[in-house]
């Protein structure tokens, strides 16, 4: 038994093997790279802050913000004009800001030439507002739809389309929530920096995909994005105190973040803050993830801390590349005053042991034949326990239960597991991201490895997704549901 399955696990990585190097670029003999070579541009000297959507009521309490989803051009680097699917024409779309126990409203109107849904990632809001085919009917071209939620946790969360979001996310849909408490650390700014990459033809247009590499190893772009634009500055004064708050929103790029000679403190992570801030000179995002850190800027006025996204080896060959600049923090005149370095007080409650256990395998098939979401074709597919979505048999769970879930990765390659509805704790595992107590909706599972995660399945009852967050995997079948009944 041991021996054949060990046997045909050799099999299908000489598959793999044989198939990326005839479907690789020419460049993988340099540094065995197949991630495309990133574009080098100048600095963007324009805006660095993302819009924030306008609040259309007046009560308090209630955030009422209209969306439309559309086709625009849209300004990635100086004088580059790309054509991107935006909401109402910005990439990210309008961060919308909220407190604690408001209720938000959202509609959004579909003026793109295809359908869509819009999930909130990492808010834990009713199964009927979550955006996910399971739940809702997808928003025809010309439709509009009202979500409307109250938002029960601070902190950094993001928007974007369910529907063939390998294509829609890849052409510019998707816009931060931002979710403030009393409780949030006092600092002198606090800043949304969402990361994404964009893959650009010749003629600086997203690039007609799906190519045999893509389909296995999710699209890396060769743009990397920082709030919309390559290579963006943010002033910020001197000696202050600041909180960046990361959103990884590419399909498939590794975000492995450093900076020179300075450390960062991450004090978070998706929707959460960590019980302990981390003192760190890398903060790894994953697709799908958040990481939240503060940073104290040096002294002097004039000074630069650059922002590096460093290669991480995520299988296949595939590794981000080198090095790639993101973006620079500059300083300008110091504050009167300097404020303290905040320390947390936020405390994460042990889960109790679970009363279900389950194993979720993932899986890659090499070749196999149709697929789901119009890409037609053959190619690669991929599977949680044998299933490919949309053809998945729901696991069945009651309202209120905790499950410790063995998410048992026996391909080659990592796969950043996402979670709707509810959040989770890291109880083993996780390679790259020691276990910590902290509440998690995106982890990575490294190749070839088993992470163990616990959830309670309190408050929502209804229908909901998991999956892995390299867009190309979820939408060619490693994709779940999970059904808690009361
Ligand atoms: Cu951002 Cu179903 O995920
Ligand atoms: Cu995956």
């Amino acid at each position: 038994m041991h021996r054949s399955l060990s046997c045909l696990r050799l099999w299908r990585q000489l598959l793999w093997t044989a198939a990326l190097l005839i479907f690789s670029s020419c460049d993988m003999h340099h540094e065995m790279s197949s991630s495309p070579a990133v574009i080098a541009t100048e600095a963007w000297t324009g805006p660095f802050e993302a819009k924030s959507a306008d609040d259309l009521d007046a009560v308090d309490n209630v955030v009422s913000v209209e969306l439309e989803a559309k086709a625009a051009r849209v300004e990635l680097a100086t004088g580059q004009l790309v054509n991107m699917w935006t909401y109402n024409g910005a990439v990210p779309g309008p961060t919308i800001v909220a407190n604690v126990g408001d209720l938000v409203r959202v509609k959004i109107k579909n003026s793109l030439p295809e359908s869509t849904t819009i999930h909130w990632h990492g808010l834990r809001v009713p199964a009927a507002m979550d955006g996910a085919p399971a739940v809702q009917r997808e928003i025809q071209p010309g439709e509009s739809y009202t979500y409307e939620f109250v938002v029960p946790d601070s902190g950094t969360f993001w928007y974007h389309p369910h529907v063939r979001s390998d294509v829609q996310i890849e052409r510019g849909l998707y816009g931060a929530i931002i979710v403030h408490d009393a409780n949030d650390p006092k600092v002198d700014g606090d800043h949304l920096i969402v990361l994404d990459d964009v893959l650009l033809d010749d003629a600086w247009q997203i690039a007609e995909g799906d190519t045999m590499m893509e389909a296995m190893n999710g699209r890396e772009g060769n743009l990397l994005l920082v709030n919309g634009h390559s290579r963006p500055i943010l002033n910020v004064p001197a000696g202050s105190v600041q909180r960046l708050r990361f959103i990884n929103t590419a399909n498939a790029r590794f975000f492995r973040l450093t900076v020179p000679n300075h450390p960062l403190v991450q004090i978070g992570a998706d929707g959460a803050l960590f019980e302990k801030a981390l003192e760190k000179n890398e903060v790894y995002v994953v697709p799908g993830q958040r990481a939240d850190v503060l940073i104290r800027l040096p002294t002097d006025e004039g000074a630069s801390l650059g922002f590096q996204t460093r290669p991480y080896a995520r299988g296949h060959g595939m590794n981000g590349g080198k090095t790639h600049d993101l973006y620079e923090l500059r300083t300008t005149a110091p504050l009167a005053t300097s404020t303290p370095f905040p320390s947390l007080s936020s405390n994460v409650a042990d889960l109790p042991q679970a009363d279900v256990t389950r194993q979720l395998k993932l899986e890659e098939q090499m070749m196999s034949g149709a697929m789901h979401g119009g890409h037609g074709g053959g190619g690669p597919t991929f599977s949680f326990n044998g299933q490919t979505y949309p053809k998945v048999t729901p696991l069945e769970a009651r309202l209120g239960s905790v499950e410790q879930w063995s998410l048992i990765n026996e391909t080659m390659m990592d796969h950043p597991f996402h979670l709707h509805g509810f959040r989770f704790q890291v109880v083993q595992g996780a390679g790259i991201e020691p276990a910590r107590r902290a509440w998690r909706d995106t982890i990575n599972v490294p190749a070839d490895s088993t992470v163990q995660i616990r959830m309670r399945l309190d408050e929502h009852p209804g229908t909901w997704m998991f999956h892995c967050h390299i867009l190309e995997h979820a939408e060619r079948g490693m994709m779940g549901e999970l059904l808690v009944s009361e």
